[in-house]
């Protein structure tokens, strides 16, 4: 999970980003998007109740990309599930690198994602130089909805449109987010070295930095 100058603590606004406007083009695409306001409605009825070890993953879901129409579910989304809360020029940002995000649905309500970056970053803590690589900046997927494969699926999405073109994926997890660093670990992530004062708003506020080498080289 990121943090530096996008994190805020403040409380989350849901905003009328304009998805219930969508042109004349976008109405004829058989996609349903919920708009963002549906969508807090929705994971409020839900609840997150425990997570639950599942046996039958077979969950269909589909993936699909961020847009402008639906960049406001996800800001409620994260907002749901993550201790930091992203400022608007994040989530720019986000519909303006499309390609380094990705969605999952199920039944047309958005109930995960991975969101990433092109970034520069020291592997090991003692490297003298910077490695080009894609920063995972956050991955969550709704309670109701974990230990599907859900994450898995995302984050191989995320790899699969990168491989060719980074050495290395990386990010931070907070140094006490035990689900995070384990499914990390299952996807080969290694944990290279802790990073002090990481967060500045959150508790703990040290994280962990992790990274896997991607490139088929
Ligand atoms: C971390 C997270 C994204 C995983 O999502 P998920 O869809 O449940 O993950 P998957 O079902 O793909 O899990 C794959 C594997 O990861 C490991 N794993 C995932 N969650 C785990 C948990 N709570 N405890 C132990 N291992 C876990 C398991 O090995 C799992 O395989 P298994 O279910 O066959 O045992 C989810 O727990 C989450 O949204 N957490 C809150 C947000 C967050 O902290 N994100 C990270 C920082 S940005």
């Amino acid at each position: 999970m990121e943090a530096k100058e996008d994190q805020i603590q403040e409380t989350p606004e849901v905003k009328d980003n304009g998805e219930g406007e969508q042109d004349e083009e976008s109405k004829k695409e058989k996609v349903i998007e919920v708009t963002a306001e549906e969508s807090a409605k929705y994971y409020d009825a839900v609840k997150s109740r425990e997570e639950v070890k599942h046996t039958n993953k077979d969950l269909k879901v589909d993936f699909r990309q961020l847009t402008e129409h639906n960049v406001g579910s996800l800001k409620v989304l994260l907002d749901r599930t993550l201790p930091v809360s992203y400022r608007t020029d994040f989530y720019n940002k986000l519909v303006s690198y499309q390609r380094y995000s990705k969605l999952a649905y199920f039944k047309d309500i958005l109930i995960g994602a991975i969101t990433c970056k092109s970034d520069k970053q020291k592997i090991e803590k003692d490297d003298e130089e910077k490695h080009e690589g894609v920063y995972i900046m956050t991955i969550t997927v709704f309670p109701k909805y974990r230990r599907y494969g859900i994450a898995s699926k995302l984050l191989e999405e995320a790899i699969k449109d990168c491989c060719t073109e980074w050495e290395y994926i990386f990010l931070d997890v907070q140094e006490n987010n035990v689900s995070a660093l384990e499914f990390y670990k299952k996807h080969g992530f290694e944990v290279s070295h802790k990073r002090v004062d990481y967060y500045t708003n959150i508790e703990p506020s040290d994280s962990y930095f992790l990274y896997k080498k991607i490139s088929s080289e």
